[in-house]
């Protein structure tokens, strides 16, 4: 157990059964009390997360009252608007109260489980009880924990997947993730199930029948849209909107697509893009800055860090492609699958969800021609890309011919950049598109 030396001496000096209201020392020992034997009942606060959370949604316990838990134990999994994170216990010993229930919004620095402790111990804490999801490898969760405490719960898979498997009382341990590390995905617990057709999914969880409206709390990611969003509508925002002929990048994409070493390469219009945005916002800095709150200082940032606006299973999320000025576009490629990984699959970490300096929506994965994007605060513009179309258009003679076009708008702040910057940084962008031989040559 874990009491640092002076406090147990306290402790035990106070004596067995006694009530004992104790002062601060560290934060973790507050609301700290003994009860018989020398066992001491810790209020375990859920501690800052960073990056701003200053509350997050309990999603799953992973202990219930009566359960013994040893350090680094996963004790429960929370969402903030930002990250899925995983909370493991600082202590050793039996859980007395979790705080909350599933749903419910748990503060930062509030206490989130008690934990009956032994007092015999005077090592200090574990210095940190907060881990992100993709900070740990599966392996090395596994050799933290004593060979008899393997189950279910030590085995990577999002909250979702999990209750599915409880649901189905299923052994996680029997089940192949193929998930990165090998985390276990929904789609493996239904090919283990056999049930494979969209419409077998459905009818693993068949949708109750609904009476009357239903209100529910806005949380997650969507909490984080009312706060960006309604941050974003009180910028006097500009758009221009201009076509941008794809017909060769399309022409180059099928042909990398046939080449033998590109057989692991999923290289999409985006890499294109993001490359093309990096290249000219070396020209136009304005661009890749921010402004602060009052709007009285612009930072011009040197990283081209690129938010990529993306429909992920928890909703819209801008997963941030860091440094893209020092990256290739295949390097662009790997990262942007990554992400989209891990936005399938519920595991972005903080990390990746911050400091985007530029952002890219390319709604035209989904669908439809035309967007009215809006910015991300602080940053001053985004670019938005509709679905490409073959149309008719005419050639340098005259000639119709058929191309491959995309609608683009760009949309930035119009208190700091003015729609000629804005214009030219979006002709040098189309500029490399239309010619993908510009766009390598960065000219
Ligand atoms: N026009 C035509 N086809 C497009 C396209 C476009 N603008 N963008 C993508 N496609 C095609 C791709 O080429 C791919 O087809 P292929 O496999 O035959 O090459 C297919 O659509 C699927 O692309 P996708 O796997 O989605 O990859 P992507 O790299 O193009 O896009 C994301 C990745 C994350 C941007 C995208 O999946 C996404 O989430 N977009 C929605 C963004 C959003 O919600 N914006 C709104 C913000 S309010």
């Amino acid at each position: 157990m874990l009491l640092s030396r002076e406090i147990y001496s306290f402790l035990k000096s106070a004596g067995n059964n006694s009530k004992l209201i104790f002062t601060k020392k560290r934060e973790v020992f507050t609301n700290f009390y003994t009860c018989a034997n020398n066992a001491a009942r810790v209020s375990f606060k859920l501690s800052d997360i960073g990056e701003g959370i200053r509350e997050v949604t309990v999603k799953e316990w992973f202990v219930k009252v009566g359960d013994k838990v040893s350090q680094f134990d996963e004790i429960c999994e929370v969402q903030s608007d930002k990250a899925s994170v995983t909370i493991t216990s600082r202590y050793d010993g039996i859980i007395k109260k979790l705080h909350y229930e599933i749903d419910q919004i748990a503060p930062v620095g509030k206490p989130l489980v008690d934990i009956e402790v032994e007092g015999d111990e005077t090592e200090e804490p574990a210095p940190t009880e907060i881990e992100n999801k993709d900070k740990k490898s599966k392996e090395e969760k596994i050799a933290d924990k004593p060979e008899h405490n393997r189950a279910n719960e030590e085995i990577l898979c999002i909250p979702s997947v999990r209750r599915l498997a409880k649901e189905y009382k299923l052994n996680l341990s029997k089940i192949k993730g193929t998930g990165k590390d090998g985390r276990i995905l929904k789609e493996d617990i239904l090919k283990y199930l056999n049930i494979e057709s969209d419409e077998a999914q459905m009818q693993i969880k068949p949708s109750k029948p609904t009476f009357g409206d239903k209100t529910e709390p806005i949380k997650g990611f969507q909490k984080a849209m009312v706060k960006t969003m309604t941050a974003s509508l009180k910028i006097p925002h500009f758009v221009y909107g201009d076509e941008i002929v794809v017909t060769k990048l399309s022409q180059l994409r099928k042909t990398v697509k046939k080449l033998p070493q590109s057989k692991d390469v999923k290289l999409s219009f985006m890499p294109f893009f993001i490359k093309a945005a990096s290249n000219a916002l070396q020209r136009y800095p304005i661009i890749n800055a921010t402004v602060d709150e009052n709007c009285e200082n612009v930072t011009y940032k040197t990283e081209h860090n690129i938010g990529i606006a993306m429909d992920t299973k928890m909703g819209l999320a801008v997963p941030v492609i860091k440094n893209v000025q020092k990256l290739s576009i295949i390097e662009i490629s790997n990262e942007l699958n990554r992400l989209i990984t891990s936005g399938r699959d519920g595991t972005f970490s903080t990390e990746d969800l911050s400091a985007g300096t530029f952002t890219i929506s390319n709604i035209g994965a989904i669908g439809g021609t035309y967007m009215k994007p809006v910015i991300m605060s602080p940053q001053l513009a985004l670019i938005a890309m509709g679905a490409s179309q073959i149309l008719p258009r005419f050639d340098e003679f005259n000639n119709v011919v058929a191309e491959e076009i995309l609608h683009l708008s760009g949309v930035a702040d119009h208190r700091i950049v003015d729609g000629a910057t804005m214009a030219r940084f979006v002709q040098v962008l189309k500029k490399q598109i239309e010619n993908p031989y510009l766009l390598f040559l960065n000219l």
